[in-house]
């Protein structure tokens, strides 16, 4: 059951429904569940087989519908396909599909040039969008002046329509503190109006869950084997004397960065952003015949 005190949405990040299925009953609830084409890759389906693009989609788009099917109440994240060729316009044509797909989907465009523009436009037209690949504060910030919609923003009925997803395990793996950007864009978007929340994503740790909802964070996904950690632990809650061990990791500093700023001049740039969507994309491709 959910603890009283837990404020955090919790979601699954995984690609296989039976994992949906287990998370529940382990829980006794989840809030979503994030997918990508690494995590479809690794659905036990697809292992040994290709298949046609048109059959990996409807692949694709099966998952997904059963997964909601399991937590209609919830958010399920659904990740269009890019490489860093593709453009905005197929982007939103993929999102806008994929939002089609089931009642409940935010549709994950990577936080790019062309998937911040790709998000600008989903938004305005209603679509729940989730910017995945974030690694720093700026663009966080890009992705907060790319999805504002003034009059939504202003009654608060924007809520729940644009998640950033910041990554934190791949910034430890490569020495740097996670989970300080976390705490720097929760601090950040203190100066904005509400409508991003914020999705502690690529968590490799019960340590990063529970240090995500000690500093607040609206959302957290975590894979099944954490939540079976978790679950050994009673669900425990950080208390107020919670202590996480940062060992070697070197800080990421806060910027004191200006929302009301044109977003198309933040600095987006990022080499695990870069790295992120090739991995993506030769993951989906590995899927597909020749
Ligand atoms: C979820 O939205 C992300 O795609 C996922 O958490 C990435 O995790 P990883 O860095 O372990 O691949």
């Amino acid at each position: 059951m959910r603890p009283k005190d837990l404020q955090t949405k919790i979601f699954l990040d995984s690609g296989d429904p039976n994992e949906t299925r287990e998370a529940i009953k382990l829980l006794g609830f989840l809030d979503g569940q994030t997918t990508n084409p690494s995590l479809i890759s690794k659905n036990p389906e697809t292992a040994g087989k290709k298949f046609p693009k048109k059959e990996l989609l409807e692949f694709y788009r099966q998952v997904v519908q059963e997964v909601s099917n399991l937590i209609p109440q919830g958010s399920v994240s659904v990740e269009v396909y890019a490489d860093k060729n593709t453009t905005a316009e197929e982007m939103l044509e993929q999102g806008r599909e994929m939002f089609s797909w089931i009642p409940n989907a935010h549709i994950k465009y990577p936080t790019t040039a062309a998937g911040l523009n790709a998000a600008h436009q989903s938004v305005q037209e209603g679509m729940r969008v989730n910017m995945t690949l974030c690694f720093s504060q700026q663009q966080a910030a890009a992705v907060y002046g790319a999805t504002l919609r003034l009059a939504d923003a202003r009654s608060g009925q924007a809520k729940g329509q644009v998640f950033v997803s910041p990554f934190i395990g791949r910034l430890d793996d490569r020495g740097e503190n996670g989970m300080d950007l976390i705490a720097n864009i929760i601090r950040m978007y203190q100066n904005g109006d509400g409508h991003v929340e914020v999705l502690t994503a690529s968590v490799r740790s019960l340590d990063h869950l529970i240090y995500a909802i000690h500093l607040g964070t609206d959302i957290v996904t975590a894979p099944l084997k954490v939540f079976m950690e978790w679950g050994e632990k009673g669900l425990l809650l950080p208390g107020g004397n919670f202590i996480y061990t940062v060992g070697k990791l070197k800080p990421i500093p806060y910027e004191e960065l200006d929302l009301d700023k044109d977003w198309s001049a933040f600095d987006i740039s990022h080499e695990l952003t870069a790295a992120g969507i090739d991995r993506f994309a030769s993951d989906w491709n590995s899927l597909l015949e020749a």
